[in-house]
């Protein structure tokens, strides 16, 4: 097919494009996980931040994302050291280190948040686009490749647009976006999503097309990591999940067709897997923002009703095997823009039953899924919050130990506080599973200790907790404050939360 008139009018290379962006300049750009992200722009823009620092001038942009992307985006213009403020979530390692080193800003969102904070003024306005495509018409048509985003909004405030125009990427991509933005209040209509499989939008984004400066060809491939097989925490972790389900089907209190958003890695893997090979599991929906690998395990076992995602992100092999079938899974995946992937309207309406992975939880039921031991961020909140305030049954999981048994994941009080004990409901380990429903303070920690916790800090959670019942000013939630962080500060002090005399507060 030969290229349509706009792409032979503005095509540029990728390093003519990043020579138009300023220094101090706000760009923003399709990519939520390491899928549908620019990738040639940016690796031009992070060689010409070291051309410019090797001659003593200064050059960094602040950027916006849909969530994490690739490292030809977030780590070469880390490495250039040429960001300056980066929201709203990130996991790659160099940008961690920018951030907690105190060198790059960062704001931390939920991610259904942004784009309407954007539209409405509540911060800086984006100037430069760059979204990854597989198409754009003459008359501005941009059909986005493997994620939704924010991109709709980000190319709809913008004063100007690049296009990476990916040929490596499926035609068959166009179709699969749903693309939506919602009015502003108080103007804003109910969502019409009243199924998972429901297009409410269009499967482009329309702009100006006098707004597209660029249009640079590529055919790098989304960066994935390689599907990795669940190990066996995963997989008690999925065991338990499962089983409770069962239970709540067993006990009336699971409408069938409820959808189910899992988060990313092994764990969230792993549970897709053991729905799809569970003899008493029927086909379920997912209301998610990140599809992964097992969701080919679904539709294989035939258990796949409808997949509503914000991105595909897919290892290699997992890419091989869309591309084979991509017609017909154009029947069964929408890709949506990030507020309706993660929209709290939709999720509390639809009832979707959320599983998210917990960095670390307290014995109350509160839950931090972004700060290592209180100051050192990890990635961000995500989905998490949108998901978890407003799920039918809201689930989080961890294994109970980290850093070879040095940290427990449950400890007396969380070191930063994401979800709170009002939204979790459910916590789980592959020690077992503590539903937290209807359960007062002290109720929840003596279950969480009793289901959730290793065996190795059992002990110490529940002095903390006898002693607080003896010692804290009010019994209610019996915190003893000058204790709350004795694991914490001991981590830090020797390197481990295990107390090195016999156990005693
Ligand atoms: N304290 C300190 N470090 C901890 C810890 C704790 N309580 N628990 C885990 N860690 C360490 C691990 O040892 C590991 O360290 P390493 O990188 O040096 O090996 C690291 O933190 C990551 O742990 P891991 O178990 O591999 O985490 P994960 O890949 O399953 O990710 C989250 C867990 C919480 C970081 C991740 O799910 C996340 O960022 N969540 C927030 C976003 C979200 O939930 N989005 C919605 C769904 S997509």
């Amino acid at each position: 097919m030969s290229p349509s008139q706009i792409v032979t009018q503005k095509r540029m290379t990728a390093e003519e494009a990043a020579a138009m962006i300023q220094n101090g300049e706000v760009i923003s750009t399709s990519g939520f996980t390491p899928a549908g992200y620019p990738k040639a722009i940016p690796l031009a823009l992070a060689a010409r931040a070291e051309a410019l620092h090797a001659q003593g001038r200064e050059f960094k942009v602040s950027l916006y994302t849909g969530a994490s992307v690739g490292d030809e985006l977030d780590g070469s213009l880390a490495r250039a050291k040429a960001l300056n403020f980066r929201m709203p979530y990130q996991s790659n390692k160099e940008i961690r280190d920018g951030i907690n080193s105190g060198e790059i800003e960062f704001v931390d969102f939920h991610l259904s948040h942004v784009a309407q904070y954007l539209r409405y003024g509540f911060i800086p306005r984006s100037t430069t686009a760059i979204v990854e495509a597989v198409e754009v018409t003459n008359d501005g048509k941009i059909y986005l490749s493997t994620s939704g985003g924010m991109s709709a909004t980000f190319l709809k405030s913008a004063d100007r647009i690049f296009v990476e125009l990916n040929e490596s990427m499926p035609k068959g991509l166009m179709g699969f976006h749903d693309v939506y933005v919602p009015k502003s209040p108080p103007n804003r209509p109910p969502l019409p999503i009243y199924h998972p499989g429901d297009r409410i939008g269009t499967p482009y984004v329309k702009v100006d097309p006098s707004k597209i400066v660029g249009i640079v060809t590529t055919e790098m491939p989304d960066k994935t990591p390689p599907f990795r097989a669940p190990d066996a925490d995963s997989e008690a972790i999925a065991a338990n999940v499962i089983d409770f389900l069962l239970h709540e089907q067993k006990k009336g209190r699971l409408p069938e067709h409820l959808p189910y958003q899992s988060g990313v890695g092994n764990v969230a893997n792993a549970v897709l897997s053991g729905f799809a090979s569970h003899p008493q599991i029927d086909a379920i929906s997912l209301y998610t923002e990140v599809m992964q690998d097992g969701v080919f395990e679904l539709i294989e076992a035939d258990r796949l009703e409808m997949a509503s995602t914000c991105s595909l992100t897919l290892s290699p092999a997992g890419q091989v095997k869309f591309r084979a079938n991509i017609d017909e899974l154009k029947h069964k995946i929408i890709i949506r823009q990030q507020e309706m992937s993660n929209n709290p309207e939709v999720i509390r309406r639809l009832g979707v039953i959320s599983m998210n992975t917990a960095l670390e939880m307290d014995i109350f039921g509160n839950v931090n899924s972004t700060h290592v031991v209180g100051s050192k961020m990890m990635n961000g909140i995500g989905g998490s919050g949108d998901f978890c305030r407003n799920a039918y049954i809201s689930i989080f999981m961890t294994p109970s130990i980290a850093k070879n048994g040095d940290i427990s994941a449950v400890v007396p009080m969380v070191s930063h506080a994401d979800h709170n004990e009002h939204s979790v409901q459910v916590m789980v380990t592959e020690q077992g599973l503590a539903d937290l429903r209807g359960l007062s303070p002290v109720r929840r920690a003596r279950l969480i200790i009793e289901k959730c916790v290793h065996p190795d800090y059992k002990e110490m959670l529940t002095d903390y907790l006898d002693f607080g019942l003896k010692n804290a000013p009010s019994k209610h939630t019996p915190h003893v404050l000058a204790h709350a962080f004795d694991f914490h500060k001991r981590f830090l002090e020797t390197g481990s939360m295990k107390m090195r005399e016999p156990a005693g507060v």
